[in-house]
């Protein structure tokens, strides 16, 4: 079974308060999303492999480490996981970035897959998918279908908030897959919100309804 792992670093959960605030205005609250992103990357490429590498330093030759493989890639989910993807390229700078659009129909809830552009060569790549919100799971779960079919082995799923309801599906469709949080929230409401949540984090993010 997947990991599911909230990272609940002091500046993580302050941050997150503030975006929680119905009164975090668009600029703030993207501000906060992608430093929060910033601050969840440094854990979620705890385990990346390192290899060995010679350089030689001012004073002598010495033998350092270095990232192994092929550049990571981040995959956010469009529209909000666009805003967590500044904040994790600050640590990662030379990670590629593939895009997955996706909407939810605010009626049956169900994902809706609109466009997919990846990076060749997704087999030997670690795949780091972002998106501040898992409700129900399905976009999630569309969205690791979307890589694995096309080759993609070892991905990771962040969000800034997440549903019970969502880890669960999630967990069960992909359980190869570690999902991690900033929060683990109560529960899904009639219309498929989060709650406490943080509202729609698209429209937060962009400044839309
Ligand atoms: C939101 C969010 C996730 C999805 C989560 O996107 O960013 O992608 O809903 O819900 P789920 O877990 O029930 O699938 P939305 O569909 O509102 O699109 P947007 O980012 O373009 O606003
Ligand atoms: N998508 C959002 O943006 N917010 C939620 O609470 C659920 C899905």
């Amino acid at each position: 079974m997947g990991k599911f792992q909230v990272l609940d670093h002091p500046l993580i959960q302050h941050k997150l308060s503030i975006i929680r605030d119905k009164n975090c205005g668009t600029r703030e609250f993207r501000q906060c999303v992608n430093e929060i992103a910033e601050l969840m990357v440094y854990e979620v490429s705890r385990d990346m492999p390192l290899e060995d590498v010679e350089v030689e330093t001012p004073i002598t030759k010495a033998t350092t480490k270095r990232l192994a493989g092929k550049k990571v890639v981040v995959v956010p989910i469009l529209r909000a996981g666009i805003g967590m993807v500044d904040g994790i390229l600050e640590l990662i700078p030379a990670a590629k970035v593939g895009h997955i659009g996706m909407y939810r129909d605010e009626e049956t809830l169900q994902p809706h897959e609109y466009f997919v552009k990846m990076p060749d060569d997704l087999e030997n790549r670690e795949m780091i998918i972002v998106d501040p919100m898992l409700a129900t799971g399905g976009s999630a779960i569309m969205a690791v279908d979307a890589l694995k079919k096309r080759g993609a082995k070892s991905i990771k799923f962040v969000c800034l908030v997440a549903a019970p309801e969502g880890v669960k599906a999630f967990h069960e469709a992909h359980p190869d897959v570690d999902i991690y949080s900033a929060s683990l929230d109560e529960y899904l409401n009639e219309d498929g919100y989060i709650v406490p949540g943080l509202g729609d984090a698209g429209d937060r993010l962009f400044g839309t309804k």
